[in-house]
Formats: C-alpha cells, structure tokens, sequence
C-alpha cells in the first residue's frame, strides 16, 4: 500500500504543498493519539508535550487548535492560518504560499461520549497583494489548491483532495504511517439515505420541511422508495459517510434565530467539503449557489449546506427552487 509523500509526488502536487500536507498529517498523528487518550491524556504523555508545557488538561479542541497552529506555523510554507477557534487569523512566514483555515476538532460535543470528531481544513494560495490581514482568506472555494479532513474514529483516516479526485488514507497504528486505502473516491448518483438534524423541522423553511416529510413518506409519497435516516452530529462523519457510500446531508436555513440562521462555516466547514463532495462527483450547493462560488466577506461566515449524491441534490433543489434562503 502507498504512503502518503509517494503518493502525492507521483500526482505531481508542487513540493511546498506536499509540505504543508506532510505537516497535517504530522498533526493528525497527534490529535489522534490524544482523542484516543480521552480521559487519560495528561496522565500518559505525549510526544508535544514540550510544545505545548502546561496545557494537556486543556478542552480537546483547544489542544488541537494550538497543536495545528504551532505545527502549521512551524513552516515556511504557511503565510497564515485561520481557525474556528481564534477571532482573527494568526500570521507565519511572511514569503509563505499557503494560507490554511481549520475546524480543529469538529463535532467535539461527540467527545464525552467516546464518538466520532475530526479536523477539517482547507488550504488557500496567498493572494499576490500578501496583505498579511483576514482579507486574504476571502477567496472562493475554487480557489482551494487542497481541502480535506482527519477523521478520528473506529480507524484515523486522511481523507483529501489536491484537485484530482478525493483519496482516503487510513493510519496504520503499528509504523505511525498513513496508507493509500481509496484512491479514487465516487459518490453514487443515487441515494436512499439522508441526514438532517430532524428536532429543527418546525424551524425550516416551508420548501425543506416539504422535501424532507416527502422522503419520510417513502414509497407510499411522491418519490417512490423508503429513505433512511442516519444523523452522527458531526459534519466530518456525517460527510465521510456520504463519501463512502453517498447520500443527502444538509443544514439548512433555520428561522430559530435571525441574528443566526445557518449552522456550519464556510471557511472551514462548507468549502473543504464542498470541494471534496464535487470532486467525488457530487453537488455541494447552498440553495441558491454552489458553495464553492460563494465570496465570502467575513472568515467565520456562516452559510446553509446541501451536499451528496448528484440526483437527490438535484432534487433537493428542485423543491427549494424559488425559495430566497434554503
Ligand atoms: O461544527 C458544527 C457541528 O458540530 C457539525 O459538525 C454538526 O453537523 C453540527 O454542528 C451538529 O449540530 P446539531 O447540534 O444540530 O446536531
Ligand atoms: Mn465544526
């Protein structure tokens, strides 16, 4: 089986980039060994924690936050750095190439209960103007020269794109190394299986509550066959699922509140795995535009998410056509 650099040089990805890849998976690594810990990371140690002095009682998700930024910032490759987890972003070398935005720990509620969590990321060109402010991270997801996740779970998996197609690496525990396990991903065209957090139904648009209750009702409804329901709370795995096997995932518009009416981000959330979701063959789209077209104005904006199998996208849409927020 292909390690990871190999795997890369042979696609011809630019060497920097296998660089700040290389410096992902060295965090992988280690946000995997201390998921794993849970209750027992402090008491056995770990190889950072000269790095990280005094802070392994930390909030998981904080830990990996500080680990990404200092692994990250390490390299002369990475020009800034933008995460769920810090208001602004935080700045590196001042001639480096990449920006990278992250979910450090996405999910981390499912952490108290020993379930899955991943990191996210997405990696950005520096703009020529090298503004060194958050101006720079507000490109279009087009413009992703690579977007991925670390799945921690049962298996920690590396799943990413460079732009040619998606491929899944899994760690192996026994060298430290992460293997080439799919590397072609394809999401079916089809799909009976969705996921959307159900309790939010009163809040939803009319058009979505409508699609959903139509998939509810099977084959007795409009769309001919029974659905399945799986809901994980975590994008990272309820994503990986669609991955694997296809299906519907949203988060849609809800009217709960005004100030807040869409759920994930589009830095880190929306855009990495709208890439991964399109190059896999799939529609990864907001109701009204793909995400990946999006402009965004602000690095933790938030945005409503439509993802999955192309045909029941498709027809997701058709009954949210018309409707100014899904
Ligand atoms: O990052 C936000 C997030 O944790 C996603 O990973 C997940 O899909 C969603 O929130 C879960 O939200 P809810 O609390 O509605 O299940
Ligand atoms: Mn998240």
């Amino acid at each position: 089986m292909q390690r990871l650099i190999p795997t890369l040089r042979n696609d011809q990805v630019d060497e920097a980039l296998i660089s700040v890849l290389n410096s992902l998976s060295i965090c992988a690594k280690e946000i995997s060994f201390r998921v794993g810990q849970g209750d027992l990371a402090g008491v056995l140690g770990s190889t950072l924690d000269e790095n990280i002095q005094g802070e392994t009682q930390k909030k998981l998700d904080v830990l990996s936050n500080q680990l990404l930024k200092d692994i990250l910032l390490e390299s002369t490759h990475v020009r800034a750095v933008a995460s769920e987890e810090e208001d602004g972003i935080v700045t590196g070398a001042a001639e480096g190439q990449y920006l990278v935005a992250f979910d450090p720990l996405d999910g981390s509620s499912n952490i108290d209960i020993n379930s899955m969590v991943g990191t996210i990321f997405s990696i950005l060109p520096t703009p020529a103007d090298n503004s060194g402010d958050a101006s720079m991270f507000l490109q279009p997801g087009r413009q992703q020269v690579a977007a991925g996740y670390i799945l921690y779970g049962p298996r920690t998996m590396l799943v990413f794109t460079t732009g040619r197609g998606v491929k899944m690496f899994t760690l192996d525990q026994t060298v430290g190394e992460f293997l080439l396990t799919d590397a072609d991903v394809q999401i079916p065209l089809d799909t009976e299986e969705f996921a959307i957090n159900m309790s939010n139904h009163r809040h939803w648009r009319p058009e979505m509550r409508r699609y959903i209750d139509d998939l509810l009702l099977g084959k007795d409804g409009p769309r001919g066959k029974n659905f399945n329901m799986r809901w994980i709370a975590a994008m990272v795995a309820d994503v990986h699922r669609v991955l694997c096997r296809g299906g519907l995932f949203t988060y849609p518009w809800d009217g709960r509140s005004h100030s807040k009416p869409y759920k994930l981000r589009l830095l880190y959330e929306g855009n990495p795995m709208a890439l991964l979701v399109e190059q896999a063959g799939g529609i990864a789209h907001t109701g009204q535009e793909a995400i990946l077209d999006i402009q965004p104005d602000d690095i933790h904006q938030r945005i409503s998410v439509i993802l999955g199998s192309k045909n029941e996208v498709a027809a997701c849409l058709n009954y949210l056509e018309g409707s100014q927020t899904a």
